[in-house]
Order: C-alpha cells, then structure tokens, then sequence
C-alpha cells in the first residue's frame, strides 16, 4: 500500500471564544457585540486541522490541561483523523483560551492565555522520537516555548526532516541562531517578516528586501503572506508571486493557519512550491469566508483550482 509522506506539527492548542462586532473596541471602550461562538483554534491544532482535512497525514504534538477544554480538544482532533499519541496532558495548568474579537470587515484582535501550551518541553518532543525520525515535514509556530521549537528543528533536521516555521505571533525577541539555521521554510505575514527583517514592508520592492534580509539570516525558502495582496516567496534564487483569490472575508481568524497546513499538504504530495502557494492560497481564501478557525476550514474537494 502506498503511504502518505507524513507531516507533524507541533504547537499550541486552544479553545477560542470569538465576539463579532461591527468594529473592534479601543482601550476602556465597552461595545456591544453580535454572535458568540465558541470553537477549536490553536495554531498549531489549526494548523494540524487544516493538513487533515485537506487529506495529509498528520501527527500533532502539544500539551492541554486536566480539563474539559483539553479533552473536547483532543477529541476533535482525533476525529479528523489526526495522530494524537504524543499530545501530555498538564496537571498544574489549565488549557489554552483565546479570546477573540471579530469586525465587520473580518479582522480580528486575539488574546492567548497559554496554559499548558506554555509547558510543552523538550521532554515532551522527545518521547516521540520514533514518530519525529518518520517524519517528511515538520511544521511549527511560536505559541509554544521557542527552546522546545528550536529542539524540535534541530532533531527534525538531523533526521533530513523539511522544517518549516511559521513565526506567528511575531516574536517579541531575536529567535535563536540555531532555530533559524535549522529552518527550511518560513512563513511569515507582513508583520512577522517586518519584526524579523527590521524593515518596513510598504511595497513590492521592500517586501523583496524584508525577505532578502531574511534569508542572509541563513534561511533558504521564504514565504510572505499578504492577506489580500497575495503571497510574495523566494525560493531557489527565484521571486515566486501568487494573487489572492477574491473572496468577500467574514472572518480572517486562521487564515494563516490555514495557509500553512494546506502548504504543507501540497508539498506532502509532491507539489512543486509554486503549485503548493496557489493551493494554500486557495484554501486558505475559503477559511475566511466563514466564522471560526478550525470550523471554518475547507475539505479537499473545495479545493478546485
Ligand atoms: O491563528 C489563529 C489562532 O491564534 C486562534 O485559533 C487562537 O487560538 C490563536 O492561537
């Protein structure tokens, strides 16, 4: 029988609670919302959501807590067909709760309470070696501690393993040498590169030095995600650029985590990275046109391109 190459992820799983308003509130201003939802979100279980549902083979690691959230939450991704073997539990600290704020144009403000996602160690990461040294792709994100990133990159890539980061949320302070030497690809939004490049991205012809910038730092692939604007990578001494599909947005939440995990689909299968952007591209544009991030993610066959 013929396997899927397979794609773990590692990061952060949390339970979202997401107000839509007509607009998001300024400091000391009380507004009165719309629609409450709660739903699955996390970026790394998004991430790992996004992979399964689009047909990837995906083994997702990450630390919940003692509670309802954290059982509800590893039960949802076991339904989706998703490796769950390696996810602790946390008996001092609650799950990961995100609080969310919605506009009327789909932007959002998100608020983490990390809980046990902050506890994921290294320990954790080894205890599923075995699956580690299986794996074609490795994909992380930031919401979980950057020494436990950094451990996982460097094993995945002694292993021959693609690593690819997603540095979302922007990090507050320099990411190691080490990590950005043992990362393939990165995935950044404008915000994230403009952190890691020190220059401001305000055009086609910044956005190419952001990216430049990035790669002397001793990475090879570089995807910038532009929301509406499209995608702008560099890969193999080339500028890829990929429009975005026209969509009208409802909600932007895991837009990028979307993108990522459909990314990694494609090159799971073979895809060239020009072909992997525009599926992702294609993935994530459905994510948006509807509420949630997990809930809101598309199955292959909305997918057509
Ligand atoms: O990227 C969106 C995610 O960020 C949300 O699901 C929220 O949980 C935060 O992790």
């Amino acid at each position: 029988m013929d396997t899927k190459k397979r794609i773990i992820v590692i990061g952060s799983s949390n339970t979202d609670m997401v107000i839509k308003a007509d607009y998001l509130p300024k400091p000391g201003e009380t507004i009165l919302g719309g629609s409450f939802i709660m739903n699955h979100g996390g970026k790394g279980a998004n991430q790992a959501v996004a992979a399964a549902r689009l047909g990837g083979d995906v083994t997702f690691i990450c630390k919940v807590g003692n509670d309802l959230f954290g059982s509800d939450a590893v039960e949802m991704l076991h339904k989706e067909a998703i490796e769950t073997a390696y996810i602790s539990v946390a008996d001092q600290q609650p799950s990961g709760v995100a609080l969310i704020n919605v506009d009327s144009n789909g932007e959002n403000t998100i608020v983490v309470a990390s809980g046990a996602n902050s506890s994921l160690s290294m320990e954790d990461i080894g205890k599923a070696e075995a699956a580690m040294e299986q794996a074609y792709i490795l994909m992380m994100q930031l919401e979980i501690p950057v020494e436990t990133v950094t451990y996982a990159a460097k094993a995945a890539k002694r292993n021959g393993t693609i690593v690819v980061l997603n540095p979302a949320p922007a990090p507050v302070e320099k990411l190691p040498e080490e990590l950005l030497k043992s990362v393939d690809i990165l995935i950044p939004n404008v915000t994230e590169a403009e952190i890691l490049s020190g220059i401001t991205i305000d055009s086609d012809e910044s956005a190419r030095k952001a990216i430049h910038a990035i790669t002397a730092q001793g990475i090879p692939t570089v995807i910038l995600t532009m929301g509406a604007k499209g995608v702008l990578a560099f890969h193999e001494g080339n500028y890829i650029r990929v429009p975005a599909f026209k969509v009208e947005a409802t909600d932007t939440t895991a837009a990028g985590d979307t993108f990522c995990g459909a990314l990694c689909v494609a090159l799971s299968e073979g895809q060239n990275l020009e072909d992997g952007i525009r599926f992702a591209c294609k993935a994530s544009s459905v994510s948006v046109t509807r509420m949630g991030a997990q809930q809101s993610m598309p199955v292959r066959e909305e997918i057509r391109l």
